[in-house]
């Protein structure tokens, strides 16, 4: 199987670090979460893709290659996320870890943003990765073993005006992390967050940041001056679920280039997204 990779990947980990490894991520058909199958494959995983548009979901499958199974499914539905479980268990057997990736977010001011649109958000984001940490979490306590990594945001532990459902979401998702490192840890199971700043070629990149001068603050502020590459992200969660990462939990790493040292949220206070798209 050939995968698109930076040249950085070359001062990588051993390409087998992560053999024997089977895991799930949702929302794993594009963006950030395809950008980590990528490179989770690269190191020898295997991997249960889940993603709500089956179309989608069955391109990003066939581009994986063989490793790779997919199930389609919402992640704010128990009776989805059992299913899905199921098939996983059924191609697979065994689950080592769970990326609890998926999400939903947009621009909206909290005066205009209706109690669905609120919601949705909500559900994916904080319901979705609890439902999907609840029906791994008896399998991985049985094992003694497993890796939760949650993507969370660095503007969930300061303001994040404009995509306040996103922000409320994700520290929820910062909060249930802790909990459930300190609930699981004692079981083998050790739960951490990803948090990503701007990625290019995402689909939040181009929600959130799709203007010229948006484009250009952000580049502005981010200390290391460029977006993230996909890989970067995959790079920490290789780490997290190798033998490295044994001792990782209950932690919320930014991979950020330094952003969130220079904006608390999302935006640079007084810069409002909306006028400008
Ligand atoms: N501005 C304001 N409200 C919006 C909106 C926007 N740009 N986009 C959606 N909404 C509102 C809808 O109007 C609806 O509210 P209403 O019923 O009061 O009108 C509510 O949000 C739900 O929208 P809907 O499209 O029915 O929800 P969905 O479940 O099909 O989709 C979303 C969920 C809204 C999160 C959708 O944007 C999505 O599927 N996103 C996934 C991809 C993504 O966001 N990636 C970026 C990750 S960083």
């Amino acid at each position: 199987m050939t995968v698109h990779l930076s040249s950085r990947e070359a001062v990588l980990f051993q390409k087998n670090i992560l053999d024997g490894q089977v895991g799930i991520i949702t929302g794993g058909s594009s963006g950030i979460g395809l950008a980590m199958a990528k490179y989770l494959l690269e190191h020898g995983a295997k991997l249960t893709i889940i993603g709500r548009n089956a179309e989608k979901l069955e391109k990003a499958v066939a581009a994986l290659g063989d490793s790779v199974y997919g199930t389609a499914g919402d992640v704010r539905e128990a009776d989805d996320v059992n299913r899905s479980f199921a098939a996983h268990m059924t191609q697979f057997g065994r689950v080592d870890f769970l990326i609890n990736n998926a999400a939903g977010n947009f621009i909206c001011p909290l005066e205009k943003m209706s109690e669905n649109a609120f919601m949705s958000v909500m559900n994916i984001v904080a319901k979705g990765s609890f439902l999907w940490s609840k029906a791994v979490q008896p399998y991985m306590k049985e094992a003694h073993y497993g890796r939760i990594i949650n993507i969370g945001t660095t503007y969930s532990w300061g303001p994040s005006a404009w995509v306040g459902h996103s922000g409320a979401a994700k520290a929820a998702v910062l909060n249930l992390t802790r909990t459930m490192a300190v609930e699981w840890g004692r079981l083998g199971i050790n739960t951490n967050i990803i948090a990503p700043g701007p990625v290019k070629d995402t689909e939040g990149v181009r929600r959130l940041m799709d203007s010229p001068r948006a484009g250009k603050l952000i580049q502005q502020l981010i200390p290391v001056a460029r977006l993230a590459e996909g890989w970067e992200i995959g790079a920490l969660a290789v780490y997290l679920l190798s033998p490295l990462g044994s001792y990782i939990n209950g932690a919320a790493i930014p991979v950020d280039g330094g952003f969130h040292l220079n904006v608390p949220g999302l935006y640079p206070p007084g810069f409002n997204p909306s006028s400008e798209q």
